[in-house]
């Protein structure tokens, strides 16, 4: 067992724990959005997809104790090497060489990170507490999940922060896509570009998946809840 926490602690070894993670971490993105969608279809969709969910309570609370060991790994881990990165590089220097061999996302990936994070501490203590422990307007009692969401999204400073924390994730994301690629090794000269492709893809469907909730719900819904 030795031999695998000195391995995880290696900067080879961290940077594979980050891989492995953001991987999984990439996954549940698109299982999140395409279940969000839901909310579009009004509240009968979303309440009933929510309640689905509660049939297989079981399975989904190993998904969440995975995911959350998925996030503290990454966070641990994407910290200790911005802090090594640190360390490592020669400051004072009037050019810096930083900026001619990683790109704008890679310097920044560890703020985009911490943008994400207070976004996910404050999405976790609205909607997954709300839904889960303790929901103070006894909406989640009665199901009424949808009427939750659409609550917080009529909040002005709560949507800016939605919006400034997708966008982040979105360059966080645009990054770390190509980043899983060349950490497995996966960065063929030829293919590499497509990856590369795929990846802002991705980046951008996510941003701009998870920005629409917010702003559908803030400057466009009339309706009903
Ligand atoms: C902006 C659109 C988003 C909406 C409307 C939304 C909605 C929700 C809702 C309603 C829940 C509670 C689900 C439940 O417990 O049954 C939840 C949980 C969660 N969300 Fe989001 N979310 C959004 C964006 C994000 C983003 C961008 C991330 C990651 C950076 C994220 C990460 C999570 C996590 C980790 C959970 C807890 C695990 C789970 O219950 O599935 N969400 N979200």
């Amino acid at each position: 067992m030795g031999w695998f926490f000195k391995f995880t602690n290696s900067s080879v070894g961290k940077k594979l724990v980050m891989a492995v993670t953001g991987s999984f971490l990439i996954i549940f993105l698109i299982v999140h959005l395409i279940g969000n969608i839901t909310l579009f279809f009004g509240p009968d969709a979303f309440n009933g997809y929510v309640s689905a969910l509660d049939v297989v309570k079981p399975l989904i609370r190993v998904v969440e104790l995975v995911l959350l060991a998925a996030f503290v790994l990454h966070i641990y881990d994407g910290f200790v090497l911005w802090l090594e990165n640190r360390r490592a590089r020669p400051v004072n220097y009037k050019v810096n060489a930083s900026s001619e061999n990683s790109t704008f996302t890679s310097r920044w990936m560890f703020w985009l990170g911490s943008v994400i994070f207070i976004f996910l501490v404050l999405h976790l203590a609205t909607f997954f507490w709300r839904f889960n422990f303790y929901d103070p307007s006894g909406l989640a009692n009665n199901h009424l999940y949808f009427n939750i969401v659409v609550n917080f999204f009529q909040i002005w400073w709560y949507v800016a922060l939605y919006i400034v924390a997708v966008i982040a994730l979105g360059f966080h994301l645009h990054h770390g896509f190509q980043s899983v690629f060349q950490t497995f090794g996966w960065n063929h000269k030829k293919y590499f570009p497509l990856i590369k492709k795929i990846g802002t893809l991705y980046a951008i469907v996510m941003a701009v998946g998870f920005a629409s909730m917010p702003i559908y719900f803030f400057f466009f819904y009339g309706g009903s809840q």
